[in-house]
């Protein structure tokens, strides 16, 4: 999604802030564009395309100045030109502004400015906001006036930075919906973005700003009112990740720095929530609370879709407490039926997913309990479920999810225990599955130990134009998941479903040379997986196996066959089988020479339906 930064200061401001938007590119974007004042006016570049598009044209002025905003633009409102990208500029009123989200009534309020004699010059929405703004403006009130005023005109969900040539060292921001956050600087200098992790070279203070709340951020303060004009204000927090938790560590790729960074994720999620034989998650519901949930819906998009697979197989096998997995996007716009004995579970990486958010708004007008499971606090769900757990797998910077993936799949089995602990049911061996997970972070490192192996089978499948996912039970949920990973970041088409279902129809696609890579690590029925490994074999399809190294049963089968460390107990085994098919993708993605951190059409954070 678009990503904002502003900064006022002592520093060169549009070296910050291109710096700023530099480390904000994980969110995916197609064009970016920057303002800052130069001799009295706003100096506005913009450029469609990668941001070194954008460098090109700044260092060729190579200007300087106090006071500068920036942004990355993700289309929605029209296509990804040099004209649609931000900033957006009134001429009238000489102010500049940047747009995250969307407007809902921008024709309306464009048709309105056109009859008032406003010119446009791009197809976007935010340029009506602008806009929407100058006219404020040029009533002569002071540019954090004309921002409460333009806020309470428009409908949809937005955040945007505005600068004035005639309000120097001013920045003015406010948010309704889309993320923004505060960063104090030390020395005369404070900043503003769409996230913390822009910020971090310049600051470790930060304080996320509220919905209807505008900030005017000069280099001596930051000051916050509401739509009212009312002080208002803002708690601080200190990050607590350094700027080099952010970066590649030596990887060519985020992701894969993220695939390697597991074993230390899973031991963070675990830490402090494991005693000797239970689990303790403080925070959640009373006792009471507990016994009368009996039904539990779980809302989540993509990647966290799939882990909430995993969250019902574990659910229903262990505690049989039946569990519905639901697209944020079906879910709210659906007649969801909800008891209020159920509890509805949001799972998202970046908490501020347009459409989960919808959907627990929906369950809050139904007054149902919910529980995020979120990693980045601060954001919008965590802060609006009733209770919420952190996946506490640090900043996720590529856009194909991997280390969030593994940290939900570990909390919602920790939810899962303490569930049973709190229903009392002496069936669920508590201590024996503490005493897996607690193992958990060594079979996740040695699953690492892979990689040649996976570089090697990635080399061979590299020009596949077709991959099948199959698997039974657990290993069939890790086969979506490996499959977006696949079609993602290496763009090859895949073909994912329960093994048992491919003589259903999809056997049909199977060709010389097809991959099928099966998930084999279910003890139980993997001799059922033995006919379907047989069928695909029969058309000249091609086997890579993925099972228990204590299993030896395949490996005369599968032409292929990747062996997974054992993790006592079947729902960890079929997890960590998803490390080698990360690098799986990863690898063949690399043969491919695909971007990978950045995949075509596709962003971190989607902040819009
Ligand atoms: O931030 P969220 O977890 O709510 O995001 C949900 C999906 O957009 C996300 O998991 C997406 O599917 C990933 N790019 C997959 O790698």
């Amino acid at each position: 999604m678009c990503g904002i930064a502003g900064y006022v200061g002592q520093r060169n401001a549009v070296d910050v802030v291109l710096d700023m938007i530099k480390r904000l590119e994980y969110r995916g974007y197609d064009s970016t564009g920057i303002a800052f004042p130069v001799d009295g006016e706003l100096r506005i570049l913009k450029r469609a395309g990668k941001l070194s598009e954008l460098k090109a044209v700044v260092d060729d002025e190579n200007p300087s100045s106090h006071q500068a905003i920036v942004h990355s633009r993700w289309a929605t409102h029209g296509a990804p030109t040099d004209l649609n990208a931000h900033p957006h500029y009134d001429h009238g009123a000489r102010i500049a502004l940047i747009h995250n989200g969307i407007i809902e009534n921008y024709i309306e309020l464009k048709e309105e400015l056109v009859r008032h004699g406003h010119i446009f010059q791009s197809e976007t929405d935010s340029e009506v906001a602008a806009h929407i703004v100058g006219q404020e403006y040029q009533e002569g009130v002071p540019l954090e006036e004309a921002v409460r005023r333009a806020v309470k005109k428009l409908r949809g969900a937005f955040a945007f930075v505005v600068v004035s040539v005639d309000e120097p060292d001013k920045v003015v921001c406010v948010r309704n919906a889309s993320p923004l956050v505060i960063g104090f600087g030390k020395d005369g200098e404070n900043m503003v973005a769409s996230d913390i992790t822009a910020m971090l070279p310049y600051t470790k203070q930060f304080a996320i700003l509220e919905n209807d709340m505008v900030a005017v951020v000069t280099p001596d303060g930051v000051k916050v009112t509401n739509l009212n004009g009312r002080p208002v204000d803002l708690e601080t927090f200190e990050a607590n990740y350094d700027v080099k938790s952010a970066e590649k560590g030596g990887y060519d790729h985020f992701m894969l720095k993220e695939i390697h960074e597991q074993p230390d994720v899973v031991r963070q999620c675990l830490a402090g929530r494991l005693s000797e034989k239970t689990v303790t998650l403080d925070g959640l519901f009373s006792d009471h609370v507990w016994q009368e949930i009996d039904r539990v819906n779980i809302i989540a998009c993509g990647t966290a879709y799939h882990a909430g697979l995993m969250g019902k197989y574990l659910f229903e096998k262990m505690l049989q407490l039946p569990t519905d997995v639901h697209f944020s996007s079906e879910f709210r716009y659906g007649e969801p039926i909800l008891s209020p004995r159920s509890l509805a579970v949001f799972i998202s990486q970046s908490g501020e997913t347009a459409d989960s958010l919808a959907a627990l708004k929906l369950c809050q007008q139904h007054r149902i309990r919910t529980l995020g499971i979120v990693n980045v606090v601060g954001s919008s769900i965590a802060r609006e479920v009733d209770k919420v757990l952190f996946t506490q797998a640090g900043p996720e910077i590529s856009v194909a999810s991997t280390k969030a993936y593994v940290a939900q799949a570990i909390v919602l089995m920790l939810l899962g225990i303490h569930i049973a602990q709190k229903k009392e049911m002496p069936g669920v061996r508590t201590a024996d599955l503490v005493q897996a997970l607690r193992n958990f972070p060594d079979a996740v490192q040695e699953a690492l130990d892979l990689e040649g192996q996976m570089q090697e089978i990635a080399k061979k499948f590299a020009d596949s134009s077709l991959v099948f996912f199959l698997g039974r039970r657990a290993d069939a949920n890790i086969a979506l998941e490996a499959a977006l990973k696949l079609k993602e970041i290496a763009y090859i088409p895949t073909q994912e479903c329960p093994a048992g279902e491919m003589k259903h129809g999809p056997l049909a696609l199977i060709d010389q040379g097809t991959l099928a890579v099966f998930g084999a690590t279910d003890k139980e029925i993997r001799e059922k997986l033995v006919s379907n490994i047989k069928e695909i074999q029969a058309r000249g399809g091609h086997v890579l196996a993925l099972t228990g190294n204590d299993d030896d049963s395949l490996d005369k089968i599968a032409e292929d066959v990747v062996k997974l460390p054992p993790c006592d107990d079947p729902y960890l085994d079929a997890l960590v089988s998803i490390v080698p098919l990360q690098m799986l993708a990863y690898y063949m993605a690399k043969e491919r020479g695909c971007e990978i951190d950045q995949p075509r059409n596709l962003a971190k954070s989607v902040t819009v339906e």
